[in-house]
């Protein structure tokens, strides 16, 4: 299904606003520490590289891969696991750092994963929350946005278009 249109809603400049803040708040809670940044794939992979240039700490990053949606714009709450984080976070301090949160099930079900390998401590910063779309309860630690509607732009995509848009915009289907 093509969109009608595309509205901005949340602009580069009140991105990098945001993404400061955030940063700030992340360098004094983790100060003396090197916390390990997981970035959820592909969607967060801008948001990770803004976080981590402002960030003033030694960090680490890892990646993971996970999927649910496909082509279709609503969680199935079946996810899979298609890439791993590829070093050792048992007693490490680790942020999981994703585009937007839309049903939850994502953010669970790798949470439950990452906390079987023991980090010392497991936290999730999300630059978009949808908490109306909720439908399993996840805590996230760090928040940029509560926007509603389909969302793409700053990494956010549908069906893989419009991902490196610079400003984040809703579609009108
Ligand atoms: P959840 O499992 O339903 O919370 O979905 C989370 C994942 O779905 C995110 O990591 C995004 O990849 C994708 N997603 C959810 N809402 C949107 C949206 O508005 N635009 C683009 N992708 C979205
Ligand atoms: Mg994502």
């Amino acid at each position: 299904m093509q969109p009608k249109k595309k509205e901005i809603v949340l602009s580069r400049k009140q991105i990098e606003q945001k993404v400061k803040e955030i940063a700030t708040q992340i360098t004094r809670d983790y100060a003396g520490k090197t916390p390990i940044l997981i970035g959820i794939l592909k969607g967060a992979f801008i948001f990770l590289a803004d976080l981590t240039r402002n960030i003033e700490l030694p960090l680490k990053v890892d990646f993971v891969r996970l999927a649910s949606y496909g082509e279709k714009d609503y969680s199935t709450g079946q996810i899979k696991l298609i890439k791993d984080i590829e070093f050792s976070i048992k007693g490490q301090d680790v942020i999981v750092v994703e585009d937007i949160v839309d049903s939850g099930y994502t953010l669970a079900f790798l949470l439950k994963h990452l906390a079987k390998m023991k980090p010392a401590s497991l936290k999730v910063c999300a630059l978009i929350d949808k908490p109306e779309r909720r439908e399993v309860e996840v805590k996230l630690d760090y928040v940029g946005f509560q926007v509603s509607g389909f969302l793409v732009g700053y990494g956010l995509d549908y069906s893989e278009q419009y991902r490196c848009l610079p400003d984040v915009y809703r579609l009108i289907f």
